[in-house]
This record gives C-alpha cells, structure tokens and sequence, in this order.
C-alpha cells in the first residue's frame, strides 16, 4: 500500500484508537497490548530526568507511562491526526511529523537515553526494522542507553508459520509480525545484542543495544 493511503489509514484509526484497542487487546494481533506496554516500560527502568524518543507514538498510551516517570519525552509518527490527539492529551511531549522509513528527521548525534516503540515495526521487513535499528543504536543512543520494542511478535519462525494458519482470516499479509528467532539473528549480524521476552501469545518486548 503506497505511503500516503497508510497515513490516511492510520488518520482515520485516530479517532477511535483509545476505544478500539481495548476490546481488541483481548485477541490477535493485539492480545497482551496493555502487558506489552507493561513490559516496554519495565525494561526500560524510566526514572525522571531520562530522555525518551516514542517511535510511532500514535495516540500517546506508551509515551504517557514516560511522561508519568518524570522522562522528557520526544515522539516520531507520520500521521497527523495521531499527532493532534497526542498532542491534546500530552502537551509537554515534542512531536515530530516524519515517515520512520523516509526522509530521517534527526541530526546525527542527537541522542536519547531510551528509544522505545510499541506495536509500529510490524510494518516494516526484516531489512528496514535491522536498518532502522542500526541507525538508532549508531547515531541516536546515549551511551549505555537502550533500544526497547514492543510489538506482534512470536518465539520462532515455525510458530509463527503455525500462527499464520490458526488465524487465517485476520492474519494481514502486507504486515510483518516478527520471530524473535529470524529478528535476533539478523540483529547480531548488524552488531546489535538483543534479549526477547514473550509477553503473550502474539506480543513480545526486544532489548536491543549497541555490542
Ligand atoms: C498501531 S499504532 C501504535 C501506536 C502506539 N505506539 C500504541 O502502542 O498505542 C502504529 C503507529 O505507528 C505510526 N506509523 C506507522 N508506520 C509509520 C511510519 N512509516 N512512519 C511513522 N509513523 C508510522 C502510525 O501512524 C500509528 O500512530
């Protein structure tokens, strides 16, 4: 689907996000959605001061945990109306209109303690989430910070496979869950050390660190 009828997509989600996520969170692909934003905010240890970037910040539910912890918090996401709604709900949040996959918003060297994202990266292949990731971990984390992200994902290919097949009818073909197995390999490759957590049936929390 070209760029442009994603954005128009995700505008649309807007309105409704906060509603809607709460009665999906009971089934695939959002089931656990609550536990893994649990999960994203424990293993990245918030205390005041710290400063995080939201990947995909959408209607703000991850980056208020950070704003609750006294975190200066920045968010990243290319829809406007999730940038409007975030911006209602979260004032103090600086928000930055970009497409994560297009024209890079940021200086190089422009850190951050935490960078944290939540149920985003499935829209990108292996490739893109490994390039994207690298580019964080190489120009955008301070030293002894952490890549924390939360996402559909399964323990291995093979479960995943099996997972494809028991829910058919809403599996999105143009969508990239992730196997933690395929993720932590590809990850090493580009000098990335990685832990995985597996929250629920189809949600799970990646570590990921410059080695
Ligand atoms: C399913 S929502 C998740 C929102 C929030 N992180 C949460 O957990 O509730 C995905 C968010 O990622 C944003 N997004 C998806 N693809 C993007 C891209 N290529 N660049 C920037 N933002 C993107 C969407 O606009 C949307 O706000």
């Amino acid at each position: 689907m070209p760029e442009s009828e994603r954005v128009k997509l995700f505008d649309t989600w807007a309105e409704h996000y906060d509603d809607s996520v709460g009665e999906w969170s009971k089934q695939f692909p959002f089931e656990g959605y609550e536990d893994v934003l649990g999960e994203i905010e424990r293993l990245s240890h918030p205390a005041s001061g710290l400063s995080v970037l939201d990947l995909g910040i959408g209607t703000g539910r991850l980056a208020e945990r950070f704003v609750k912890a006294g975190c200066a918090v920045w968010g990243m996401d290319f829809s406007p109306m999730m940038l409007a709604k975030v911006h209602r709900k979260l004032p103090q949040v600086e928000l930055i209109k970009a497409d994560l996959l297009g024209h890079w918003p940021l200086p190089t060297g422009r850190t951050f303690n935490r960078i944290v994202s939540a149920y985003t990266f499935h829209e990108f292949d292996l490739d893109s989430k490994v390039r994207l990731l690298s580019r964080l971990a190489g120009d955008h984390l301070t030293t002894g910070g952490r890549i924390v992200v939360g996402d559909i994902s399964f323990p291995s290919e093979y479960v995943r496979d099996s997972a494809a097949e028991k829910w058919a009818d809403s599996w999105d073909d143009d969508e990239y869950y992730w196997a933690s197995d395929e993720a932590r390999e590809a990850l090493h490759h580009a000098g990335l050390d990685s832990y995985y957590h597996q929250v629920s049936i189809c949600g799970g929390v990646y570590v990921i660190e410059p080695r």
